[in-house]
């Protein structure tokens, strides 16, 4: 029997993978639940699955499930703030974290399960991108096992040679080659994207993902995100990521070998199979997913991506190449975007404008600690704000790009 910690278990991938424990019961046994503010799910997440612990990050909604739980005589312990997260990470019971909080939140509480050497299941992108040198270091010293979530990077993960860390090149790797459904919007004009709303952008053609994820998909900021991620996953120099559009979704990445072959992998657009690959690691366990049928699929295509209208993937490449801290001032800039599109108070294309004016506009420095990549992280939110509170006085969209 393992025991599982879930970070971000009311989420969409906590909830699926709770989907995948729920069919290997002789397998795996929750040790704790973890999320931040949603109590009524949390509590019924309790009662179906008896945890030992569950975290809520907020102190109030930890209140609030701590009185839930006394009245319905569940036995689980309630714990708060991300001092909660990183204890249940790291709790010498557990032998799996699925580490699935959404946005730099989720940074500290991997870090902690790295440290203490776990199995991580490694769903939250951003840990790599404000953290990637000092989280890879901490796997590799606290001897955990680092198992990519991120449908591309795990699909990259099974085609690489097993267990594979060396330099690509060492192992006749030429490129990785990231999938991109290019998102709602891939046919899209700039006229057409002036007038996307929320609503519009938070309907993905083959996923269905949380908020935040979904709008990265629809700009190309998560792709760019996974290349920050591939480069430290897989210490890969930027000019060895390629991001190819796929609308399909049915090849999530490949790896182009030196000899000519590519290896892809290749399944239904459902976030079941990763999570049941890395569960399962080194075992291959049932994950629920239907097979994929490909004469159902019938054809597969391919373009390249589009820089000009969707500049977060460039934005992404850039900020890789400046290195140090850039890449956790991008993180941080487009979370703060995001959140202010999806409460409407910015528009679509203000996004990527808030988030290069940031990049234009604070020092890039040399990573030397976390603390440090927290400041940096403090900062650029800031930056943000004070760039949206001036938009109060003035039309959004030519705030965003002054
Ligand atoms: N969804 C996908 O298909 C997919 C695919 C690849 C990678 N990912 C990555 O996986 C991560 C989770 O994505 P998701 O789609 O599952 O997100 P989601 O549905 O929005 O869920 C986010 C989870 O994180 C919790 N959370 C949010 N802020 C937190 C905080 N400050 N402290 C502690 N917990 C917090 C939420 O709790 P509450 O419910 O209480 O707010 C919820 O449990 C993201 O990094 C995303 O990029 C997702």
């Amino acid at each position: 029997m393992q025991y599982v910690t879930i970070l971000g278990s009311t989420g969409t991938i906590g909830q699926q993978t709770l989907d995948v424990i729920a069919q290997h019961p002789e397998r795996y046994g929750v040790f704790a639940l973890a999320a931040h503010s949603r109590v009524d799910l949390m509590l019924q997440q309790c009662a179906q699955y008896q945890p030992r612990f569950a975290v809520m990050q907020d102190a109030e909604a930890a209140r609030q499930l701590k009185q839930c739980l006394a009245a319905e005589q569940l036995p689980v312990e309630v714990l708060s703030g991300v001092d909660g997260l990183s204890e249940v990470a790291a709790h010498e019971d557990v032998s799996i974290v699925m580490a699935a909080v959404v946005g730099a939140a989720g940074l500290l509480p991997a870090l902690a399960a790295a440290r203490a050497g776990k199995k991580i299941l490694l769903a939250n992108k951003e840990t790599l991108v404000m953290a990637g040198q000092l989280f890879m270091d901490a796997v590799k010293q606290g001897q955990a096992t680092l198992l990519p979530i991120d449908s591309e990077h795990n699909a990259i993960f099974q085609a690489m040679p097993r267990q594979s860390y060396q330099a690509l090149a060492d192992v006749g790797v030429n490129q990785i080659i990231l999938t991109a459904s290019g998102g709602p919007f891939r046919g899209y004009t700039q006229t057409q994207l002036q007038e996307v709303t929320p609503a519009l952008a938070l309907k993905h053609p083959n996923w269905v993902m949380g908020a935040k994820i979904t709008i990265d998909s629809s700009t190309l900021m998560n792709k760019g995100l996974e290349v920050i991620e591939a480069r430290w996953l897989f210490d890969a120099r930027p000019d060895q990521i390629e991001v190819v559009v796929h609308p399909q979704s049915v090849i999530h990445s490949m790896v182009s070998y030196v000899d000519g072959s590519i290896l892809a992998q290749l399944g239904n657009p459902d976030m079941r199979t990763p999570i049941a690959y890395g569960l399962g690691y080194p075992d291959r366990i049932a994950s629920g997913v239907k097979p994929l049928s490909l004469i159902d699929v019938a054809k597969l295509e391919f373009e390249a991506p589009d820089t000009q209208r969707f500049p977060c993937l460039r934005l992404a490449y850039e900020a890789l190449a400046a290195g140090g801290t850039a890449p956790a001032i991008l993180n941080a800039a487009n979370e703060v975007a995001v959140a202010a599109f999806l409460q409407e108070k910015i528009h679509y294309l203000d996004i990527p404008c808030l988030i290069e004016r940031t990049l234009q506009s604070l020092p890039v420095e040399t990573v030397s600690s976390i603390e440090q990549l927290l400041a940096v992280d403090q900062q650029a939110r800031q930056f943000v704000e004070h760039a949206l509170a001036a938009q109060a006085v003035s039309p959004l969209r030519k705030v965003a790009s002054v």
